[in-house]
């Protein structure tokens, strides 16, 4: 049986990924901080799924977490971070900026190095995480979370190189969605949002196929070139 965990699996994405590799033969670790909604989930399928609470934000606990984990599923194959926070943030809150970037940086890079070490370790591998399409350009709406999707698609860009130079089969897979129906899809102006559940199966498909970089759902490719096409002078009156 192939082992997985799920950083940010309580709610969302995370959750019916959870769901799905559980139903794909998989044991699942999934983390999060409420521990309610993580215990609900595993009385769904107690065989495959073990629990562990943590902040992803308590970056000095973060290996210990995960090597707890790694050995009550006595293995790993795949870890995915789907963790993530960001909000509207027209005033340009401090304290809005400063959560986003404790988790969608400093808690994100604590956790995909934690994976990268381990996968280098044993010889293989495969690190995932959500970042977004928002990675790709800036926005006057909540900066601090699209400049942390920038962040995260270039650090996985960085740790794809790392493990092409060391010659390990280390895949790291980057999954840029669009709008999916979350509690995180907030705002005006969404469109072709994606149910969670057909996210999670093109999520999953992109996966087992060991794509480096892949847009949920699959329409987004298209949003995605014209974002980086769009002429800096246009994008910065938008
Ligand atoms: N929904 C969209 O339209 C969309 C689009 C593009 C990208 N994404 C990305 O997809 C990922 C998943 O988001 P979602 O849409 O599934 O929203 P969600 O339902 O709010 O899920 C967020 C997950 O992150 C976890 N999390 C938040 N803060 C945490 C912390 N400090 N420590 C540990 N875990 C924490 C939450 O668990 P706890 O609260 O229990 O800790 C939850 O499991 C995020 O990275 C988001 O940026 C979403």
């Amino acid at each position: 049986m192939k082992k997985a965990i799920i950083v940010g699996a309580s709610s969302g994405i995370g959750r019916q990924l959870a769901i799905v590799l559980a139903k794909n033969g998989y044991m699942v670790g999934i983390t999060g901080r409420r521990d309610q909604l993580l215990l609900n989930l595993q009385t769904t399928n107690p065989d495959k799924f073990v629990v562990s609470v943590f902040d992803a934000t308590d970056i000095a606990d973060i290996p210990q977490h995960l090597e707890s984990l790694v050995k009550e599923l006595d293995g790993l194959d795949l870890l995915i971070v789907s963790s993530g926070t960001g909000k509207i943030n027209p005033t340009l809150d401090a304290s809005i900026e400063q959560q986003t970037n404790d988790l969608n940086v400093s808690g994100f890079t604590a956790v995909a190095d934690w994976a990268f070490n381990f996968f280098q370790a044993q010889g293989y591998g495969h690190l995932a995480a959500i970042t977004s399409i928002a990675g790709l350009r800036g926005s006057r709406q909540a900066p601090a979370y699209f400049a942390t999707k920038a962040y995260q698609l270039n650090y996985l860009e960085g740790l794809r190189q790392k493990a092409t130079s060391l010659k390990l089969p280390i895949t790291v897979t980057d999954i840029r969605p669009g709008f999916v129906d979350t509690a995180m899809a907030a705002g005006e102006n969404l469109f072709w949002m994606a149910t969670v559940e057909k996210a999670s199966d093109q999520i999953f498909i992109a996966i087992k196929n060991k794509r480096d970089i892949v847009y949920i759902t699959k329409r987004w490719r298209l949003v995605a070139a014209i974002l980086k096409l769009l002429p800096k002078g246009l994008h910065k009156r938008m």
